[in-house]
C-alpha cells in the first residue's frame, strides 16, 4: 500500500521557506498564479475557500502550490526560483529511480514502456494548512483535506511526513501514518486506470489536528502523464487532456 525508502535529503528547507514568501504576499500578486492562468495540468495556485480550484474543495484548508516541469521555470513566481533551478532535477532523478524499481516489481510492460517513451512527466504539490482554528467551523468529516486519491501514478513524498495523513486499507479502515522520517511513495488513479482497476490507487486525507493552533506543511511529487500529449495504453490510444477529465469526473 504504502511503500518507504530513505530519504535523499531531510530538507525541505528551500521549498518551504518558497512556499511560505508566497502564501504572504497580496491577493493581487497571487491572483496572477492562479490555474486559471496558466492551463497546463495542474499548474498553479489554490487558496483556501477557492470554487474553482483542480485540485483542492473549498472546504480544504490548504493553499497549495502546484510547480512542474511542464513550463518555463521563468513561468512561476520568483520565490520558487531557487528551489526550482537548484534542487528540482536530482530530486525528481531521485524519484524516477524509485518508481522505476517499483514498477519493475510489478511486471508490467505496458507501465515500462509509459517510461520508455517518455509519457510521464512531474509535478509537486506545495501543501501549506494554516492554523486551523478561524476555520474549522467549515471542516468536512473532521479533515483539512478531504479524502481523494491522486491523479498521480505515483504519489512521492520526498521530505517524509508530517502528522495527520490517513489512509484507507482494503477492509475500508482508517489507518494514520503519523509522521514518518522517510520518503513515502503510494499509487494514484492513473496506476489503477492504466491497470484496468486491478492496483487501486490509495485513497487518503488529512484529519484535523486536536490542537486547532498547528500549522502543517507538506510536499508531494506526482508522476501523471505530460499536458497536451497522446500516448499508447497497449493498443488503446490516449490523449492526456482527457484523462484529466476523467480524473476530474471522479470528484
Ligand atoms: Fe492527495
Amino acid at each position: 500500500m504504502i511503500k518507504t525508502f530513505d530519504l535523499i535529503s531531510n530538507s525541505d528547507v528551500t521549498i518551504r521557506k518558497a512556499l511560505a514568501s508566497f502564501v504572504q504576499k497580496d491577493r493581487v500578486y497571487k491572483n496572477n498564479y492562479l490555474q486559471a492562468n496558466y492551463k497546463k495540468a495542474f499548474d498553479g495556485y489554490s487558496f483556501i475557500g477557492q470554487k474553482d480550484s483542480l485540485n483542492q474543495y473549498d472546504t480544504d484548508m490548504l493553499h497549495s502550490f502546484v510547480l512542474s516541469d511542464f513550463q518555463e521555470v521563468e513561468h512561476f513566481p520568483k520565490e520558487f526560483h531557487p528551489f526550482l533551478k537548484n534542487e528540482w532535477k536530482p530530486l525528481i532523478k531521485r524519484i524516477k529511480a524509485l518508481e522505476l524499481a517499483s514498477i519493475k516489481k510489478l511486471n508490467n510492460s505496458i507501465l515500462e514502456q509509459l517510461y520508455k517513451d517518455d509519457v510521464i512527466g512531474y509535478m509537486m504539490s506545495c501543501n501549506y494548512y494554516p492554523k486551523p482554528l478561524k476555520y474549522s467551523a467549515f471542516a468536512k468529516n473532521n479533515t483539512r483535506l478531504s479524502a481523494h486519491k491522486d491523479v498521480s501514478l505515483f504519489t512521492t513524498f520526498p521530505f517524509g511526513i508530517a502528522n495527520g495523513l490517513s489512509f484507507f486499507n482494503e477492509e475500508k479502515n482508517r489507518v494514520a501514518v503519523g509522521e514518518k522520517n522517510t520518503i513515502i511513495q503510494f499509487s494514484g488513479y492513473f496506476l489503477e486506470f492504466v491497470s484496468q482497476h486491478k492496483i487501486k490507487a490509495l485513497e487518503h486525507q488529512v484529519n484535523l489536528p486536536k490542537d486547532l493552533n498547528t500549522e502543517r506543511y507538506s510536499f508531494a511529487i506526482f508522476s501523471i502523464p505530460k499536458p497536451n500529449i497522446s500516448f499508447w495504453l497497449g493498443n488503446k490510444k490516449i490523449e492526456s487532456n482527457n484523462y484529466y477529465k476523467k480524473y476530474l469526473s471522479l470528484f
